[in-house]
């Protein structure tokens, strides 16, 4: 459905405790109301998602959040007035009113409101929070378009609205400001500097916990069903024999590769990570044994990139 004239349907859907995929500006979301303990359980379901990985809780508006779980540590208020709408999911106390299985049992709960219209218009529309991950089964490849919902969940979900192709291309950052010092606990769309700009220094903690507090932050994350290798340095010439793939940042890499991307021509980190995983998705499907990845420059939104990248080159391995 067009995600314009298929809001007050789609938000109907909601309130019956349906699923809805709808477009954020960072990646599509997977909704559900987060007042429902039931709704929620399907999202889990339908993603085949752990039930120790907590769901981000998005609110249509900024002055929704105290609504919901009062009064929020000063520097907390602060990063939502400065980033919201956007790219920015924050941690708060977990309100009664949001059943535990939204938050996997924390009594913490992570929340934003998105810089897109329609997703707005839709957390409206529907009056009560949604609960939303991206719109992609656990551990697989985030989805920027409408078609990569469809392809990853069909039947799961009983609405995909289509706002075509996200504007981040990247999943939020997640901060935790609740103590002397803000904890990213996940790098992401909004970019570090600004983050440093607006609160001065932060620690950069994604996973390093070692407790599931992020698992966006597990090693393995995000990754193509093809096995991807990350190349740094300068690009490597194609080896002989298979059908590689390559993932360029900025520059084609010589011939002899049966399927490339090229990020960004004009090397810039914004642009690159809005067709990241859209360009992961084509080189999945692109019947390669392997895919090289150059990484991306570390600055800005690339560190986000370059996080991906090593996770999607990561292999699950529970033991490990
Ligand atoms: O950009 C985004 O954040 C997208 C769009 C749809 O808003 N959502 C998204 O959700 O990326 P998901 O489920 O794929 O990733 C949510 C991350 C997970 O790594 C989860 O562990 C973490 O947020 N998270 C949720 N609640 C948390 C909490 N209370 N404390 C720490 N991390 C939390
Ligand atoms: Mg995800």
């Amino acid at each position: 459905m067009p995600a314009d004239s298929g809001i007050a349907e789609a938000a109907a859907v909601l309130r019956d405790g349906g699923l809805v995929a709808f477009p954020t500006e960072t990646v599509y979301g997977l909704g559900a109301n987060a007042l429902d303990a039931r709704a929620a359980a399907r999202i889990f379901e339908a993603k085949a998602r752990p039930s120790f990985d907590p769901l981000i809780t998005h609110l249509a508006d900024t002055a929704d959040l105290e609504k919901l779980v009062g009064p929020v540590r000063p520097a907390v208020a602060a990063l939502a007035e400065r980033f919201w709408p956007g790219p920015l999911t924050l941690i708060v106390d977990r309100p009664a009113e949001i059943p535990p299985i939204v938050t996997s049992g924390l009594d913490t709960m992570a929340v934003r409101v998105p810089d897109e219209p329609s997703a707005r218009a839709l957390i409206r529309a529907a009056g009560v929070p949604v609960a939303a991950p991206s719109a992609n089964r656990f551990g697989q490849l985030s989805p920027t378009r409408a078609e990569h919902v469809v392809k990853g969940l069909g039947a799961a979900v009983e609405v995909v609205l289509d706002g075509g192709p996200t504007r981040c291309g990247i999943e939020s950052t997640i901060v935790d400001a609740r103590g002397a010092q803000p904890v990213v606990l996940r790098l992401g769309a909004l970019a570090l500097e600004e983050l440093v700009e607006a609160v001065g220094p932060v620690s950069v903690r994604p996973g390093s916990s070692g407790q599931p507090v992020a698992p966006g932050t597990l090693a393995a994350h995000y990754a193509p069903r093809t096995p991807l290798r990350v190349v740094g340095g300068t690009q490597p010439a194609p080896a002989a024999g298979g059908r590689r793939g390559f993932l360029a940042f900025r520059e084609r890499p010589a011939d002899g590769y049966a399927a490339v991307e090229v990020l960004s021509p004009a090397g810039d980190v914004t642009e690159a990570a809005a067709r990241l995983f859209d360009a992961l998705h084509r080189l999945d499907a692109a019947g390669v044994t392997e895919i090289l990845a150059e990484a991306a420059p570390d600055t800005g939104v690339g560190r986000a990139i370059n996080d991906r990248l090593r996770r999607a080159a990561a292999t699950w391995d529970p033991a490990g």
